[in-house]
């Protein structure tokens, strides 16, 4: 697989143009099907480390592994053409050591053919961040609620209320500071996700932040209603697919068992069908 980048889609430098302007529209996605769905409708897709809740049935994103990583990165790299592609750096892929995060995120963007990777962290992640983008790794960074991090958060609470906020926002200008292309603000108020976009010269995007943020980006399971274990407030459910698979699902298992599945139309005849009629 080549790494080189998607002919039509737009680059971090291109995302990074976009603050102030339009709202970036983002969402997660893990295979090609649903690459394919948003490729017209979205500025970039994050390959997010959700996968190991959405899809694996893990119950935190810790246990994703780089290969995990990979294999569906490559998968959303097939369904993708104008979209640019976001992967996330999993978890122990990069914390400890700036030249270990360079070759992970290399070997990211190098078989996924992924233009930027996203790590989490702020102020403690800012040289990484400064180490990477100066040997051409573009990186959003991810601040606010870190899910990586639920073991020293103490759950998955809002960030950066009352006398947090001073800390969120030095995060925020941190990763600026230190190159990183566009920031995600998960989970804090509006009102200091407000702040830090009028403050910071990079795009901000929102997930539970304010919808005066420089994009958005929701886990694409959780607003078509796939991923139904639970429901945080930020997320708004466009569509109730969940419940409309159950039901296909439940009619289907109903049919097989009465017999009326398959039916004469899903069954073969036993002789070859005269020349240009479809059986
Ligand atoms: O892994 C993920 O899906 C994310 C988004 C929630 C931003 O990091």
């Amino acid at each position: 697989m080549s790494a080189t980048a998607r002919k039509k889609a737009p680059n971090a430098e291109d995302i990074r143009a976009r603050k102030g302007d339009l709202p970036l529209v983002s969402l997660t996605a893990y295979t090609t099907p649903m690459a394919r769905l948003m490729d017209d409708h979205c500025d970039f897709v994050l390959v997010g480390d959700s996968v190991g809740m959405v899809l694996h049935g893990l119950d935190s994103t810790l246990g994703v592994s780089m290969e995990m990583m990979i294999l569906h990165g490559q998968a959303v790299s097939r369904g993708l053409e104008k979209a640019m592609m976001v992967i996330d750096m999993p978890f122990a892929s990069y914390e400890h050591d700036p030249a270990e995060a360079f070759r992970n995120a290399a070997r990211l963007m190098a078989e996924t053919r992924a233009g930027a990777v996203k790590l989490e962290g702020g102020v403690e992640m800012a040289e990484t961040i400064r180490f990477l983008v100066q040997r051409g790794i573009p990186v959003m960074a991810h601040i606010g609620l870190t899910p990586q991090s639920i073991n020293t958060l103490g759950g998955y609470k809002v960030q950066g209320r009352d006398d947090q906020a001073d800390a969120v926002l030095a995060d925020a200008r941190a990763v600026a500071e230190a190159g990183a292309f566009s920031v995600v603000l998960e989970k804090i108020p509006q009102g200091l996700a407000d702040k830090i976009t009028a403050e910071i010269p990079i795009p901000t995007i929102g997930i539970g932040a304010s919808a005066g943020c420089d994009g958005q980006i929701l886990v694409v399971d959780d607003m078509v209603g796939f991923f139904t274990a639970f429901k945080p407030k930020f997320v708004k459910r466009y569509a109730e697919l969940g419940p409309l698979a159950e039901a296909a699902i439940a009619e289907y298992a109903a049919e097989v068992r009465d017999r009326s599945f398959p039916a004469a139309e899903h069954v073969f005849a036993d002789q070859a069908p005269a020349k240009g009629i479809k059986s």
